[in-house]
């Protein structure tokens, strides 16, 4: 089991989460039906660790026994395959232009992981098309695979890319570090999400910790500023400490959750993996076209 401080940190997150009321949310239970969890992973500033993030939480997820399907959305500078070491023969650009199918894209991962490759370089599609971005949803929807979770991996800042990943996913995960431009670049990337694509729910992992303190006086300076300025909720979702062997995990070319499931980063990782899976995310449309938007009618009308 974890030591005692991780609990107290929660303990402590969740006081802070109470402070910080959540939007009425429909209660739905992930067990016995079909439904597919979509969680975007996007940060304003680059370099943060959104990729290391996506990378480990769908590891600990698929740890967990849940369906992981990773999509790299970051068509300009992909590299979810390069930090599982694959080598993938087709990626998105692919699809988008025609010649491929999502099955012919999809490639495994450890364990049970399925990754969507974008391919490095993708110049073509750093903005998409109208009938590409439409392509993608019905080409998801209609997959015969089924998924738990759909984690997207998105590139930095606020390209129009960027709005459509989020605003696609039923979830999304705003990653920054302690560091006050991070800051300041997440409160600036939920502020457009909101005040011009109407987002209002947002969850926050606060990455390359030192204390666990660090994390929640992020999470402190995020909810004050935007409980003044701006009509969102934001819940703490965890932190993750920084990590030197994350250099040694990036040259093996393997993630450090199964190079040192052990440590305390692994651990933090897991326990964000816990938290998601029993905090699943609402699943009323948001109003706007997300993927898998027909199983999610589907499941409504189950209810
Ligand atoms: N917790 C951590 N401890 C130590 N190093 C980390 C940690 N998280 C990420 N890194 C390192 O920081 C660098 C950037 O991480 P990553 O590529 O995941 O960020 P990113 O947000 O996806 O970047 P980009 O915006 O370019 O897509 C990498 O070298 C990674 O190994
Ligand atoms: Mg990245």
């Amino acid at each position: 089991m974890t030591n005692s401080s991780p609990h107290t940190s929660t303990d402590q997150a969740k006081t802070l989460r109470d402070l910080n009321p959540q939007p009425d949310s429909v209660s739905f239970q992930q067990e016995g039906n079909q439904s597919t969890s979509v969680y975007s992973i996007t940060s304003g500033k680059g370099g943060v660790g959104k990729t290391a993030v996506v990378a480990n939480l769908a590891y600990a997820l698929t740890c967990k026994g849940k369906r992981v399907l990773i999509l790299d959305a970051d068509l300009g500078l992909a590299n979810i395959d390069v930090v599982f070491g694959l080598t993938p023969e087709y990626n998105l650009n692919h699809f988008f232009s025609g010649e491929k199918e999502l099955h012919d894209i999809i490639i495994d991962g450890p364990l049970s992981l399925k990754i969507l490759p974008a391919g490095s370089g993708l110049q073509n599609f750093t903005r998409l098309a109208s009938h590409h971005k439409i392509r993608l949803l019905n080409a998801l929807d209609s997959m015969d695979d089924h998924f738990d979770f759909v984690l997207i991996d998105t590139e930095a800042g606020i390209s129009e890319n960027v709005t459509y990943f989020n605003t696609a996913a039923q979830e999304i995960i705003v990653v920054t570090t302690p560091e006050p431009t991070a800051i300041t670049d997440a409160y600036a990337l939920m502020k457009l999400l909101s005040t011009q694509y109407h987002e209002k729910k947002f969850n926050l992992v606060v990455n390359q910790i030192r204390t666990e303190e660090d994390a929640l006086d992020v999470y402190r300076k995020l909810t004050m500023v935007s409980n003044r300025y701006l009509d969102i909720s934001i819940d703490y979702l965890g932190s993750i400490p920084e990590d030197r062997q994350m250099v040694e995990s990036i040259r093996k070319q393997k993630i450090i959750s199964e190079l040192t499931p052990e440590s305390k980063i692994s651990q933090a990782f897991k326990q964000l993996a816990t938290r998601i899976c029993t905090e699943p995310p609402q699943l009323t449309p948001k109003g706007n076209i997300q993927f898998f938007w027909n199983k999610l009618l589907n499941v409504e009308d189950n209810r």
